[in-house]
């Protein structure tokens, strides 16, 4: 029998088709470093504990937030409403807005770090980075939730390579 060790990954192809079946909330994660800011949709962020307040964000290596966030050891994630469908395909990329205008989509202002947060967030957390590490293509970030906003109203969802909003199942 072979050793654990030699099993192979299931194909990418296979693993991503099987994981878009989960139904995710969306956040725009930022950063900023002196003047520059850098930010991405992403549906990886994640609690990791409560005490201390410590989350986590998968990154592709290749995001420009992965080198800033490393620079400036802040960033922010940012919960998006159900009706911020536009900004999250702004901040993936999906839209005609060049990567240098994205921050001229919604209001942004700060918290304790100095990190880009969206005026109108579910819910703004403001992160110090604890910690990083590398696995394939993408780098995850442990930030140390500092500070906090939140606001009310539904999140903004991500399944089936869809956007989708909370349906509640009456009881
Ligand atoms: C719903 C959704 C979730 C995403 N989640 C992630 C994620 O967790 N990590 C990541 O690196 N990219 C994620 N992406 C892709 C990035 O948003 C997108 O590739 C990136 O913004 C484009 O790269 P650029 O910022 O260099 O233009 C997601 C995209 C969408 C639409």
């Amino acid at each position: 029998m072979a050793d654990d060790a030699d099993r192979p990954s299931i194909t990418a192809s296979a693993f991503t088709s099987a994981l878009s079946q989960a139904a995710n909330g969306v956040s725009v994660v930022t950063t900023s470093h002196e003047d520059m800011e850098a930010g991405l949709t992403v549906s990886s962020m994640c609690s990791v504990c409560a005490d201390p307040a410590l989350l986590l964000v998968c990154v592709n290596l290749d995001n420009e937030f992965c080198t800033l966030a490393d620079k400036s050891g802040r960033f922010a994630v940012n919960i998006l409403p159900s009706h911020c469908m536009e900004l999250a395909m702004v901040f993936a990329g999906l839209s005609e807005i060049p990567e240098q205008s994205r921050f001229d989509t919604g209001h942004w202002t700060s918290l304790s770090t100095g990190a880009p947060v969206l005026s109108n967030a579910l819910v703004a957390l403001d992160c110090e980075l604890d910690s990083s590490l590398v696995k394939g293509t993408h780098r995850v970030f442990f930030g140390k939730v500092v500070d906090v906003r939140t606001t009310s109203g539904e999140p903004l969802l991500y399944t089936d390579r869809r956007f989708a909003v909370v349906e509640p199942v009456p009881l």
